[in-house]
C-alpha cells in the first residue's frame, strides 16, 4: 500500500470479526515501532503483547472497570484477539540524559517540559497502528483509567517504573461502515496551520 494510503485509511477501529492475528504480523508492528524516533535515542519505551483469549480476557477484567465506556464500546473492543501495551519508563531518559553526553547528572524532572518519554513511546504507537493499516488490519489505541493501573500491573507482572500510556487493540476489521466515534460527531479542524506568524 503506498504510504499517502495508509496514512488516510487510518482510523480507530473498535470492532473486529473473529479470525486470527497471524503472529508474524504482530512481530513486524513491533519491529516498526523500536523504529520510532526517541529522545537520545533512550528507547524508554516497552510493550506487553496479549494474543492469547486467557491473557486478553484478563486484561478487560483488570481494565474495564472505571473506563466509563459503554458496554457497547466494551463488547466491540473485547473482539480484539491480540491486545498490545505500549508503556513509558521515565527513569530510562532520566539516567540517559546524566549520560557524560547530556550532561543532566542532577537527574531533575523540570527539565523535561514536555515528558518525552510519553511523547516517543506515543510515536512508536502510531507506527503500531500504521502498520495495521498497511497489513490489512484494524487497530485502536484508548486510554487506560488511572484506577484501573494497579490491578492491571499486578495481573500481568509490570514493574511501577512502567506506565501504560493507554493500549492498543489489534484484529481484523468488520465491513468499513465509515466513520465512528468522534469523527461522526465532528469536523476535522482546518485551523491549525499557520504560516510565518501565528493567526495567519
Ligand atoms: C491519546 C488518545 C487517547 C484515546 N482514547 C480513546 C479511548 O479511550 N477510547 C476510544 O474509543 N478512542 C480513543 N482514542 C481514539 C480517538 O477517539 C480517535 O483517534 C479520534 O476520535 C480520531 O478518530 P480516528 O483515529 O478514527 O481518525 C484515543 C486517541 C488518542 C490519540
Amino acid at each position: 500500500m503506498e504510504f499517502a494510503e495508509v496514512v488516510r485509511r487510518r482510523r480507530m477501529v473498535r470492532a473486529y470479526d473473529d479470525r486470527p492475528v497471524d503472529p508474524a504480523v504482530v512481530d513486524r508492528m513491533l519491529a516498526h515501532a523500536v523504529r520510532a524516533p526517541s529522545a537520545g535515542f533512550s528507547q524508554g519505551w516497552g510493550f506487553l503483547v496479549l494474543e492469547t483469549p486467557g491473557d486478553v480476557a484478563l486484561f478487560w477484567e483488570t481494565t474495564s472497570g472505571g473506563t466509563g465506556e459503554t458496554s457497547r464500546w466494551l463488547e466491540g473492543m473485547r473482539s480484539a484477539p491480540v491486545v498490545v501495551v505500549p508503556m513509558s519508563d521515565k527513569q530510562t531518559y532520566l539516567e540517559r540524559y546524566a549520560e557524560p553526553d547530556k550532561g543532566w547528572t542532577d537527574r531533575d524532572e523540570t527539565r523535561w517540559p514536555v515528558p518525552y518519554w510519553h511523547l516517543d513511546t506515543a510515536m512508536a504507537s502510531l507506527l503500531i497502528l500504521l502498520t495495521a493499516v498497511d497489513e490489512g488490519l484494524g487497530a485502536c489505541f484508548f486510554g487506560l483509567s488511572p484506577g484501573t493501573h494497579e490491578a492491571f500491573r499486578e495481573a500481568f507482572g509490570v514493574p511501577e517504573s512502567h506506565v501504560p500510556i493507554g493500549a492498543i487493540t489489534l484484529g481484523h476489521r468488520l465491513p468499513d461502515t465509515g466513520p465512528a466515534g468522534s469523527p461522526a460527531r465532528r469536523e476535522r479542524r482546518t485551523d491549525v496551520v499557520h504560516r510565518g506568524r501565528w493567526g495567519r
